[in-house]
């Protein structure tokens, strides 16, 4: 894999826009590009960046179709706080993106193993997931899968933990009673069958679980550990997340991204 670690959560936005940027612009034009997406706060720099550079006429999302990692289940897409908001809000309504390539599971389905099936046929009708943008929770989740998920999961209904919903909370006016108790989430295994991941941390919060995720054995109990199995796996961070890595290690990927920005067109993996 190749760790990234940037000054700020600026930098961050910048790489992480410009990285999908050149992954779209580089797509052959006979296919879609199909990208996931993630919410949270720390993709919000490089939804921000995006359409940037799209108002700036340097990329269009005509030809992309995206699915979402996750929903909370029960919510109502109009909910303030749901995926669907979210998204509409922060990225979708500021580009040219086609309504019907866009995919967020419905936390409103009447049946929601049906609905997570029919999620992965259409994952899989759309040719697979080229490249999936990703965040961290501070518990080392990716999307919804939390802690001691399986590793070789599919898109399926989690009850979240106790301290997801507690650091969730924030959105839901501090009350985690107000946070539903479960989501619709993309399985691990959905996320590794990507073409390509690029993981997003930012903040002391998540030093942790990075440091997990980086440095620790691919393990259930830190499913973002997951992307050391993938053979075209990026993250990208802030100095803040970096900051329980070892020395060596630091020191190991900036070496690695000197090498790299002097050779330019070579990509470690
Ligand atoms: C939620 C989402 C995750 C996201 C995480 C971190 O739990 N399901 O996909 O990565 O929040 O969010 P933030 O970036 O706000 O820390």
């Amino acid at each position: 894999m190749r760790l990234v670690i940037l000054k700020t959560y600026k930098e961050l936005s910048l790489l992480g826009a410009e990285y999908i940027t050149k992954r779209i612009l580089e797509a052959p034009e006979k296919r879609p590009f199909v990208l996931g997406l993630p919410t949270g706060s720390t993709p919000l720099g490089i939804y921000r960046e995006l359409i940037r550079i799209h108002k700036q006429g340097k990329l269009s999302f005509k030809n992309v179709i995206t699915f979402n990692m996750d929903e909370y289940l029960g919510l109502p897409k109009a909910h303030p706080q749901s995926y669907h908001s979210f998204m509409w809000e922060n990225f979708f309504r500021h580009i040219d993106i086609k309504e019907k390539n866009t995919h967020i599971l419905d936390g409103e389905a009447p049946d929601p193993a049906a609905e997570c099936r029919a999620y992965e046929e259409a994952i899989a009708e759309a040719g697979g997931i080229d490249l999936f943008l990703g965040g961290m929770g501070e518990d080392g989740h990716i999307a919804f899968n939390e802690p001691f998920s399986s590793l070789s999961s599919r898109t399926r209904v989690k009850i979240l933990t106790e301290s997801t919903r507690a650091v969730n909370a924030r959105f839901f006016e501090g009350d985690i009673n107000k946070v539903p108790t479960a989501a619709l989430t993309v399985g691990v295994g959905t996320i590794m069958d990507a073409g390509e991941l690029l993981i997003a941390a930012s903040g002391r919060n998540k030093a942790r679980a990075l440091r997990d995720a980086v440095e620790g054995g691919i393990s259930h109990r830190c499913p973002l550990s997951c992307i050391q199995n993938h053979r075209r796996a990026m993250m990208i961070c802030d100095e803040d997340a970096a900051g329980e890595l070892e020395t060596g290690t630091v020191n190991y990927f900036k070496a690695l991204e000197k090498i790299k920005s002097e050779k330019a067109g070579q990509e470690p993996s």
